[in-house]
């Protein structure tokens, strides 16, 4: 809880006034910070506590600033499980976040879609997920200061927050799908076979992100919103294999599409 304290009390004497929402720029989100006015930028290195980048150059930062006249707090770059970081150090951000007093908490992220239906650009409210790899982020003692040590997951993402990117979408004319995110630790695609089991299993993408996140964050009673970008057909459903590059190109191509609809939602928070 120290180096929580730590981090957060960094965060605070740099930015002044807390928002009240956090936004996760995965990939098709990356220049979302170009939005912000009146920007603070702290890279993640600055901060007390916080997991030191594993790729040289690419290390993170937090943006502070405006965004249509409310304050936002921006996590440009985030911690993956297969960095190699603990899942305690992946959702760490988050536990940081609540200590400094922010309440609801939008993630972003690139994911494979594995219903047929989905198309590669669509964008995809998550629902639900699903996580059966071994290990999670609040495996150990636990903080009470932060949340009970047994803690509901059912509504894990916000109903309300959920309501707010439909009408979002309804508004801006967006499409919206919805659906179960699965979590696979990568950094390898999955097999067609794993993809034909999360399918069964009831999975409607696939990704490598946002579920350690998730788990601290209904642990310690944040709100979250989470938003995938389907770049890419999970392994196996199309007859083609799968690159990073298809996973950035699509990103990018969607990059329009998913800021406006960040951006309702942000403006009805
Ligand atoms: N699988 C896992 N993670 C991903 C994928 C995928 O197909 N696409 C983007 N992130």
């Amino acid at each position: 809880m120290e180096t929580i304290r730590k981090a957060a009390g960094y965060i605070t004497a740099r930015i002044g006034e807390v928002p009240q929402t956090a936004l996760v720029l995965g990939s098709g989100l990356g220049d979302f910070g170009k939005q912000l006015t009146e920007k603070t930028e702290i890279p993640y290195v600055e901060i007390p506590g916080f997991p030191a980048s594993t790729v040289p150059g690419h290390a993170g930062k937090l943006i502070y600033g405006n965004l249509c006249g409310k304050p936002l707090l921006c996590l440009s770059g985030r911690f993956h499980f297969y960095e190699g970081y603990e899942m305690k150090e992946v959702a760490f951000y988050v536990q940081v976040l609540r200590t400094l007093g922010v309440q609801q908490l939008i993630l972003t992220n690139a994911a494979g879609g594995i219903r047929t239906s989905f198309r590669p650009g669509d964008l995809m409210l998550i629902t639900d997920h699903i996580k059966f790899f071994d290990t999670t982020p609040l495996r150990g003692s636990n903080v009470e200061e932060l949340g009970p040590r047994f803690f509901d997951m059912s509504r894990a993402y916000t109903p309300e927050l959920v309501e707010v990117a439909r009408k979002a979408a309804n508004e801006t004319g967006v499409a919206l799908r919805e659906g179960v995110y699965a979590f696979m630790p990568g950094p390898c695609f999955e097999t067609p076979a794993e993809i034909r089991m999360l399918r069964t299993l009831g999975a409607d993408a696939v990704g490598m992100s946002t579920v350690p996140e998730v788990i601290a964050a209904a642990h310690c009673g944040m709100k979250v919103l989470g938003i995938s970008c389907i770049t890419n057909m999970a392994a196996g459903i199309l007859n083609q294999p799968l690159s990073h590059e298809e996973v950035i190109e699509t990103a990018d191509n969607v990059k329009e599409t998913f800021e406006t609809l960040v951006k309702a939602i942000l403006k009805q928070l």
